[in-house]
């Protein structure tokens, strides 16, 4: 079959437009259906199964569990999380053990020299008993906090407010 100059033209052209529109049709339908690929945020508070009578003003090690999927991954069993909580002027507080400075683990009440404070083993980070930095030690920023929620008397953590 032989293909004239003028067909030929017609497809290029056909084709290049077809890919054109597509490129700003796409993101634009994407925007438009998004909401219903958007999780609802009740189902991501997670059941920490403590019993919030048991959270006093010094800070406990809590681990939950998190069902998600991270790019291509997810995790069978979920991804196993922790955050300290405690009470502080009669509001739960959840933190992340996550040291604002490069990530170690932060724990509480771990260093003699630093009672009544979280203490980061990697660079001598230090953070008051709600997780606010301390300064003159490496973290510039307090720790991340999680939002939380009562539920029939237990503790549910929910997504992570970054500071
Ligand atoms: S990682 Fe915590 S002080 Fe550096």
């Amino acid at each position: 079959m032989k293909l004239s100059r003028r067909k030929f033209l017609t497809y290029v052209l056909g084709s290049t437009a077809g890919f054109l529109g597509a490129s700003i049709l796409f993101p634009m339908l994407r925007y438009m259906i998004d909401p219903l690929f958007k999780v609802n945020e009740e189902e991501l508070y997670v059941d920490t199964g403590l019993d919030v009578t048991k959270i006093t003003d010094i800070p406990i090690h809590v681990e939950f569990t998190v069902k998600r999927k991270d790019g291509w991954y997810k995790p069978q069993k979920g991804e196993l999380m922790s955050a300290w909580v405690l009470k502080s002027g009669g509001t739960i507080l959840a933190l992340s053990p996550i040291c604002k400075h490069l990530g170690c683990t932060v724990n509480w009440n771990s260093n003699p020299k630093y009672k009544g404070q979280f203490f980061c083993p990697c660079h001598f980070g230090r953070y008051t008993k709600e997780g606010i930095n301390v300064p003159g030690t490496p973290p510039n920023k307090p720790l991340d906090r999680y939002k939380t929620k009562v539920i029939d008397g237990k503790l549910f953590i929910g997504p992570i407010i970054r500071i």
